[in-house]
């Protein structure tokens, strides 16, 4: 029976799993534990079952010197340092295709609200100012017809550009091999859809220059990771407007300050990072992430393994 830390309760009854075989010790708070308890609680286990919110860095490898799997529950792993997981053949386990569609869905619905201005008149109406119909009230802009500019075309990007068919979009996009530079598909785009990883290359890809590209009546959506954007220079373009709007499921930092100049335009919808939050979606990431550390514990590959390199160097279990 091996020792395992996981981060948060998780939906569904996979925690139930994992708890049948091993000895489990589940962070009881809603929030994320405190950077001293994770290293803490940790610091003896086996396996970990970490959120994106949890570090996973070099201190922590240092400090759990028992730690054989990690387990984290979200497809990006940029909280993980996945270079020294597989140079001390540790496997670091992720939840890819289970929540693309999920996700797909929240992009476009950030699109339709910010275009079609959904949350300005929802919340005008709330506040009691019904105007009485207008030609020229809460004019938005239209999705059909318009171009979709999609920049990373993996999982979450293609099934983002299969909704865009229903909506008579022209889709371009970044991915090879036929895809366009990133310069032209933000001169081009109305909307321009980020869904690529955060690495050291994608880290404040789109900023002051890359905003200016784009087209006055453009949006940016991200449901990707905040870090892709520059937000000083997003905000800035925002209130300017050189683009017409925004739709964020993702920001950098994450979550905003109550007083970030960003919650005061009313050309930016935000969501707390709720891409993947269906019921369906984060029951079967729990799965998933459960299966990969059991597995992984089993001695086993992990079924959903990030760095599979690690299966090259690693010693035989
Ligand atoms: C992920 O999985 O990387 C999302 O950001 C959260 O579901």
């Amino acid at each position: 029976m091996a020792r395992c830390f996981v981060t948060r309760a998780l939906p569904g009854a996979a925690l139930q799993r994992l708890a049948d075989a091993h000895d489990v010790d589940e962070w009881p708070e809603p929030g994320p534990p405190p950077r001293a308890e994770l290293l803490d609680r940790a610091s003896e286990a086996d396996g970990l079952l970490a959120l994106l919110t949890d570090r996973v860095d070099r201190e922590l490898f240092d400090d759990c010197p028992s730690l054989r799997a990690v387990s984290n529950y979200a497809v990006g792993t940029d909280n993980v340092d996945l270079a020294l997981a597989t140079e001390r053949g540790i496997p670091v386990g992720h939840t890819p295709d289970v929540l693309t569609e999920t996700t797909a869905d929240l992009a476009f619905a950030l699109m339709l609200a910010a275009a079609r201005r959904v949350v300005e008149a929802d919340a005008s109406v709330r506040r009691g100012e019904w105007p009485v119909w207008q030609p020229g009230g809460f004019l938005g802009h239209d999705l059909n017809g318009a171009v979709l500019g999609i920049v990373g075309l993996g999982r979450i990007g293609g099934a983002v550009a299969r909704r865009a068919a229903g909506f008579a979009m022209e889709v371009i996009h970044t991915g090879r091999p036929d895809g366009a530079p990133l310069d032209e598909l933000l001169r081009r785009a109305d909307f321009v859809s980020l869904h690529i990883p955060l690495t050291n290359e994608t880290r404040g890809l789109v900023g002051e220059p890359e905003l200016q590209l784009m087209q006055d009546s453009a949006y940016l959506i991200n449901t990707a990771r905040g870090e892709v954007v520059r937000t000083d220079e997003l905000t800035r373009a925002l209130e300017q407007g050189q683009i017409a709007g925004a739709g964020l499921d993702v920001t950098d930092p994450e979550p905003l300050p109550a007083d970030h100049p960003l919650l005061g335009l009313t050309n930016v919808v935000i969501t707390p990072h709720i891409g993947s939050a269906s019921e369906r979606a984060r029951a079967a990431m729990a799965d998933m992430a459960v299966d990969n550390l059991l597995a992984a514990l089993a001695g086993e590959r992990m079924p959903h393994c990030a760095n599979p390199d690690v299966y090259l160097t690693r010693r035989a279990p």
